[in-house]
């Protein structure tokens, strides 16, 4: 035991992160999930809300999505030439999401925001990149000294606050003609201020850099084409992942075609970004996504969650700040760290895994009833927490 460095190679699914360092008593290995349901080692079952960390839109294990996954492994998964699925996915792509031209598929968000970013580079021929929000693991976005990033990478990428029009202008404009990017969310916590998202299209029109949409959890939840489409905003490139694919791993970088041919001069490329089984999930589900009209049923249902949540906060003001987030994307907020682990716990005890302190995704595989159910187990968790163990004042 204990061969996985860290506990698990998914950092944000270790028991520190989830339920917090009390939180010993909590799941720590699963082996199943189907619907929104999931089954620890134990053979414990548990509502879920993670939702494979937004990955899941339409249900663990949709069958629609199986059905595709198990037809490419026949095929043979992979091969020396590149899939006709892969022209077939990129054209339903571009068709959905209009402002994607052209798309390049990867594996990971990471990797297609990366993409992205040299994509710019090499567009501008600038190097300075300013971010908001989380953009993944890899170099080009980490701050903060001794976790393994050069000064020299550190020292091009800056980040700017979210819905803050006049830091947004005053960030753009000192960059000057250095900034290859503004790369950003479109939400987080709450939705974007119409006034930040102009100054971020006339500022990067202005000064000739790229801006680019992270849509890695956005995209197939608020809309198809994400926040975007919500907002009405118009990226040059956008980045996608997640619940494009139900879990299975794929992502993809998309937008101008002017600015899409730069991937000839440069070399962005995966020895498994075109195998076949994720994007015949992809497929598939964007396939559900619009037939079944998936974005609507999640606006639907969260909205219940979210009303749920906001109740909830009115009822624990000694352990809740508030609820936070989207229908789609919530979370509520706690007043420590020790507070939500223990709520986490609480909730795992009870048969629900609730995320403490990030976001909360609904599914298609969850609806009203289940909302229901899932609010009053997250009452008697809270009431448990607050009558509990003394908490620090
Ligand atoms: C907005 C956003 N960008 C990028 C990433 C990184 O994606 P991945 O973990 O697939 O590399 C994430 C992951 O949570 C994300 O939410």
């Amino acid at each position: 035991m204990d061969r996985v460095a860290g506990f698990t190679s998914t950092g944000s699914k270790r028991p520190g992160a989830l339920f917090g360092i009390e939180g010993e008593a909590a799941p720590l290995r699963m082996t199943r999930s189907s619907g929104c349901v999931v089954w620890d080692s134990e053979g414990r079952e548990y509502l879920d809300y993670i939702m494979g960390l937004g990955s899941v839109a339409l249900g663990y294990g949709h069958p629609e999505v199986t059905r595709a996954v198990a037809e490419a492994a026949q095929l043979g998964v992979v091969g020396p030439l590149p899939p006709v699925l892969e022209e077939a996915l990129a054209a339903d792509l571009c068709r959905l999401i209009p402002w994607l031209e052209r798309v390049r598929f990867l594996k990971t968000g990471a990797e297609a925001m990366a993409a992205a970013v040299r994509l710019a580079r090499v567009v501008t021929g600038r190097d300075t990149v300013l971010g908001c929000g989380y953009h993944g693991w890899l170099d080009w976005c980490q701050t903060g000294e001794g976790r393994g990033t050069p000064p020299a990478s550190q020292a091009l990428y800056r980040e700017l606050p979210f819905n803050d029009a006049a830091a947004a202008r005053e960030l753009i404009r000192s960059a000057g003609d250095s900034l290859a990017a503004v790369v950003f969310e479109p939400v987080i916590l709450e939705p974007p201020d119409p006034q930040w998202l102009a100054v971020l299209r006339e500022e990067t029109l202005r000064s000739g850099a790229l801006l680019v949409a992270d849509e890695i959890k956005t995209v197939c939840r608020l809309a198809i084409g994400g926040g975007c489409e919500r907002y009405g905003i118009r990226p040059d490139l956008a980045v996608i992942g997640k619940a494009i694919a139900n879990g299975l791993p794929l992502a993809a970088v998309g937008g101008r075609a002017d600015v899409m041919e730069a991937v000839s001069r440069t070399w962005i490329s995966s020895t498994l970004a075109t195998e076949f089984v994720s994007l015949a999930a992809s497929q598939a589900t964007l396939a559900a996504m619009v037939r079944l009209q998936v974005p609507a049923h999640l606006t639907r249902v969260g909205t219940r969650l979210l009303a749920g949540l906001q109740a909830l906060a009115a009822a624990h003001p000694e352990i809740v700040v508030r609820a936070v987030g989207l229908p789609e994307m919530c979370s509520l907020e706690y007043r420590d760290e020790t507070v939500s682990g223990r709520v986490a716990t609480a909730c795992a005890a009870r048969g629900l895994l609730f995320k403490r302190s990030a976001y909360n995704f609904v599914s298609l595989a969850h609806d009203e009833a289940i909302v229901d159910r899932t609010l009053g187990i997250l009452d008697e968790a809270h009431s448990a927490v607050a009558a509990g163990p003394a908490l620090s004042p």
